[in-house]
């Protein structure tokens, strides 16, 4: 990608253009085996984060390995509105925040990314005032924001909601400066634990967060600040302390490998039974997840110094339940389901983190799976063979899992609402074609030739 600054990018890539109803279709083509190795990117969760992070930076930032997704531009058009310059060099971001200005962030752009949300904490404990529209909720849930809120206040926010836009600021007797603060957080929750970070670096005294998040990502954010000159003990673990210091310094920084898209990639080597090597990886981000590969029946190997590879074999059904980190992965749910719903006997998937992720059931049945929704649980009884069907992706990691559904099925499957795809994985269709699989993105309105079924049912794609 060649060097411009990210204003000028976005009005390539406006992220505004993107139809509200998302045009085009992705025709995938099941049954072809899979072969060869594939690169993982920057991890999404982490980057959004640590580009809300960079707020706290009076200097320049260089981050790396940074994938080009819908969700990282729409965050770089939000900093943008706050007057910070980006520049993209390739996988790479130069972040120059030296003049952040209090401008309140598009509610059309928050609206649209939830991870928006964290600039608040920055701006806050950098500026002494931040207005930031409510993300309000979507297709997974109404995800509230009020863990992030209530711990800005236990620093000394005053925080006040009007017309959906959270007005937060630091009265000016303490030199509008927050306070450090004893936090507990009812729940893990990865945002409040991140923003919390944010706003603590540059905060009179010491905080501690309780019951905090453990996420990788968190910790990738925790390092990025540290990289900074910021002062934080315990990330990774259930007690953040963070003891504020004046000012951070720049900082060149390259984010982790993203643990979902790895995830994702093992499964596409299980459900299409196929070897296939992945690099680079972080194995112990993927702890539970390759936990459950191989409980089913699947070979994943570790092979130094950051490779995974799995060789399949049997798909037994097994249980699965989302809990926070160190646990099975709520954005691994919808693929891992995927792979379930092929799998030999009966299992319960249970969704314990987010209140509406189960929505890729619907779209699963309609392509020959057996599954029923009992409030929180899926009911899954493996099926043999899943036919292709049209279909429509309901939120990210949902769209993940009809691509993988149509990697295993019979036939042809055409999937829609694809700008959910786009927002979390970078290139996923060039990656899984280099593997070997059969897919093609057109506009609806084209035709797509039907395959040639050939003797040994591989199908090609038409020329
Ligand atoms: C992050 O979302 C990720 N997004 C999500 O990934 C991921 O699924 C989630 O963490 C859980 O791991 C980013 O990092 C950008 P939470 P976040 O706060 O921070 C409730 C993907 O597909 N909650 O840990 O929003 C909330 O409603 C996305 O890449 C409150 O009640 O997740 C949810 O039920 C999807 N009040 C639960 O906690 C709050 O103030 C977990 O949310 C905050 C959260």
């Amino acid at each position: 990608m060649e060097d411009r600054p990210i204003n000028q990018s976005l009005s390539l890539i406006d992220t505004n253009s993107v139809p509200a109803e998302d045009k085009s279709v992705l025709h995938v083509w099941g049954r072809a085996s899979l072969s060869g190795h594939v690169k993982i990117s920057g991890a999404k969760n982490s980057a959004l984060a640590i580009m809300a992070g960079a707020l706290l930076c009076p200097e320049d930032c260089l981050l790396r390995n940074v994938p080009s997704l819908l969700d990282i531009e729409r965050m770089s058009q939000i900093l943008s509105v706050l007057g910070i310059k980006i520049k993209r060099q390739g996988d790479n971001l130069e972040i120059d925040a030296r003049t952040p200005d209090d401008s309140q962030a598009p509610y059309e752009l928050v609206s649209q990314l939830r991870a928006s949300f964290f600039v608040i904490g920055p701006l806050l404990t950098r500026l002494g005032v931040a207005r930031v529209p409510l993300p309000g909720g979507c297709a997974i849930g109404a995800r509230p924001v009020d863990l992030h809120v209530r711990g800005l206040q236990a620093m000394g926010a005053e925080v006040q909601i009007d017309h959906g836009v959270v007005h937060a600021y630091v009265s000016g007797s303490g030199g509008r400066k927050l306070k450090g603060a004893k936090i507990y957080l009812d729940f893990p929750s990865v945002g409040a634990t991140e923003t919390l970070i944010m706003a603590a670096t540059l905060a009179e005294g010491e905080t501690t967060i309780e019951n905090a998040a453990q996420e990788p990502e968190v910790v990738d954010l925790a390092n990025f600040c540290r990289a900074m000159g910021a002062k934080i003990r315990g990330a990774g673990t259930n007690t953040i302390i963070i003891s504020g210091v004046p000012s951070l310094h720049s900082v060149d920084y390259s984010i982790i490998p993203d643990r979902i898209e790895t995830g994702t990639f093992l499964v596409a080597g299980a459900i299409t039974n196929s070897e296939i090597t992945l690099s680079p990886v972080v194995p112990y981000h993927l702890t539970a997840v390759i936990a459950k590969l191989r409980e089913i029946g699947t070979q994943v190997i570790v092979e130094e110094p950051n490779c995974l590879r799995i060789v399949p074999d049997t798909l037994r059904a097994t249980d699965i339940e989302t809990s926070p980190y160190p646990g099975f992965p709520t954005d691994m749910q919808a693929p891992f389901m995927a792979l379930l719903a092929q799998s030999e006997g009966d299992c319960i998937i249970t969704e314990t983190v987010f209140e509406n992720r189960l929505r890729h059931v619907a779209e699963l049945n309609r392509m020959g799976a057996d599954i029923r929704v009992k409030g929180n649980n899926a009911v899954i009884r493996g099926v043999p063979i899943l036919s292709g069907a049209p279909v429509l992706a309901t939120d990210l990691r949902a769209s993940a899992a009809l691509v993988l559904a149509g990697l295993a099925a019979e036939g042809k499957t055409a999937i829609r609402g694809l700008h959910h795809l786009d927002r979390g994985y970078e290139n996923l269709e060039a990656k899984l074609q280099q593997l070997g699989a059969k897919l093609q993105r057109v506009q609806d309105e084209e035709e797509v030739e039907e395959t040639v079924q050939v003797q040994d049912h591989d199908q090609v794609l038409p020329k």
